[in-house]
């Protein structure tokens, strides 16, 4: 079994064997748990933090619009297709691929762990501006709508090596610690108020930065599509995104889609998952571009936009200072949320594979995570001028997990599911209201994932 102690379905075992009256609230209950659980994970950085960035950098409504066609296409067909491998298997994607197909897949499932790895370790970067901007919300230092400053400060904190890299190991100790003590239950429970509260919030900042003047230049950038500016990099980045925001191409969804009670309806549940997560990326780009334009900051400003632009729009807030702190609280849960579920898959692979002592595996996943994620911290700072393919190593770190190992193992799980497994993986969803879904869903695999991927890498590389 996987040692995933997200277990949302673990209790509704015993009350299916009761009335069927509890069994079918108990059935409800655990897809909520599956759907919140997965929408955990998917919900995080990637939405608050990469989306807004991504799009300023390339384009604004264009890039919207391939985001979601992605989403709407491939994403959902993958999501699908890695919960119907954990649920056929109730393993982790290593051992779930070597079970169903033998001893040659299992390697995909050892590069989609190491993928995952690596995005942990530039992730802990970003989960550590998390924490100190917490603090300095906390301290009340952040708060002016000088836009200029806070461009600067942001610069001076990720260059400084020191403040970078404590910062980056208290956000991963916490991750360690969460892993290691396996509070996720709690954490868990806590999911199903902090994440609608992180949506709650979000709403109330973006009618504050609607109003603030200039704003509707940012809404329609974000919003109207001018399709002359996408080129095959746009292409590339709306791609990885679809990928990095459901938690695709990693192992992560099978993990998740092990915990699924037979009866559970896994189409319906595919699409929740993308929903919330397209949903999050949405609010949070209305919640960023528009201040972008009305405080006159650069949309292609980069990693730090949204350390850039909220501060500016608490200054102009009542309580400024205690939205302030609950938004940074609550970006950092939701952090939290998601480089758990990098960070678990990881140390479970060591559990499962090499039968290592899981306190050895966590603390052996948090020390290599820290070594291999500080030349991505330092990236922004003392080792800006390391440049490879004219990247720099956080840059690069990024490109290549999101734009290239999650595009390749989506497509080894969309074949694997597609044809390998395909009367396995069809039986799945038989007797469910998703019949009509199943060739279409066949195709998405065969046809439409393979096509948009080798296609969009041919335009870009
Ligand atoms: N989807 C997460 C986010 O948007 C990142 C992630 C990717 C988590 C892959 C798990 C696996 O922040």
């Amino acid at each position: 079994m996987s040692h995933l102690p997200i277990s949302p379905a673990a209790p509704a075992a015993p009350a299916a064997q009761s009335t069927s009256e509890e069994a079918s609230r108990a059935t409800w209950g655990s897809r909520l748990g599956f759907v919140l659980a997965a929408a955990g994970s998917a919900v995080g950085l990637g939405a608050v933090w990469k989306f807004p960035y991504v799009v300023g950098q390339h384009g604004g409504g264009a890039f919207l619009a391939v985001y979601l066609a992605c989403v709407l296409t491939l994403g959902v067909a993958l999501l699908l297709a890695e919960m119907t491998i954990g649920r056929l298997t109730g393993q982790s994607i290593t051992t779930a691929l070597r079970m169903l197909s033998g001893r040659g897949w299992a390697w995909v499932g050892r590069v989609a762990t190491f993928n995952a790895f690596a995005i942990l370790s530039f992730y802990v970067v970003v989960g550590g501006w998390t924490v100190a901007y917490l603090l300095r919300a906390l301290t009340g230092t952040v708060l002016t709508h000088d836009t200029a400053t806070l461009v600067s400060e942001f610069s001076a904190f990720t260059a400084n090596p020191v403040a970078s890299l404590t910062s980056m190991g208290a956000f991963l100790g916490l991750t360690a610690l969460i892993v290691a003590a396996g509070v996720q239950k709690g954490i868990e429970r806590a999911g199903k108020w902090l994440m609608p509260a992180l949506f709650l919030l979000m709403l109330m900042l973006i009618a504050r930065a609607l109003t603030l003047p200039g704003a509707m230049a940012g809404v329609a950038w974000f919003l109207t599509p001018d399709f002359s500016v996408i080129s095959g990099g746009t292409l590339l980045e709306a791609l990885g995104l679809a990928f990095f925001s459901l938690s695709l191409g990693a192992g992560m969804i099978v993990v998740y889609g092990s915990y699924l009670p037979k009866d559970a309806r896994l189409a319906g549940s595919a699409v929740w998952v993308a929903t919330l997560a397209t949903l999050a990326c949405f609010l949070a780009g209305l919640m960023i571009l528009p201040a972008v334009f009305a405080f006159g900051v650069a949309p292609n400003a980069g990693p730090g936009l949204t350390f850039i632009t909220m501060p500016a729009i608490f200054a102009q807030m009542p309580f400024g200072h205690i939205v302030a702190v609950a938004f940074f609280l609550l970006l950092l849960f939701a952090a939290l949320t998601s480089s758990v579920s990098l960070f678990e898959p990881v140390t479970a692979f060591l559990i499962d594979e090499y039968q290592w002592r899981r306190s050895t595996a966590v603390i052996a996943v948090l020390v290599g995570t820290f070594l291999f994620g500080a030349p991505a911290a330092l990236s922004f700072g003392v080792w800006s001028d390391v440049r490879l393919f004219d990247r720099t190593i956080f840059d690069l770190m990024d490109y290549v997990t999101i734009n290239l190992l999650m595009p390749a193992g989506g497509l080894c799980v969309a074949f694997f599911v597609g044809a390998r497994i395909w009367p396995k993986a069809r039986a799945v969803l038989e007797g469910s209201r998703a019949q009509w879904f199943v060739p279409l869903w066949r195709v998405l695999l065969l046809v439409l994932t393979p096509v948009a991927i080798f296609g969009v890498w041919y335009h870009s590389l």
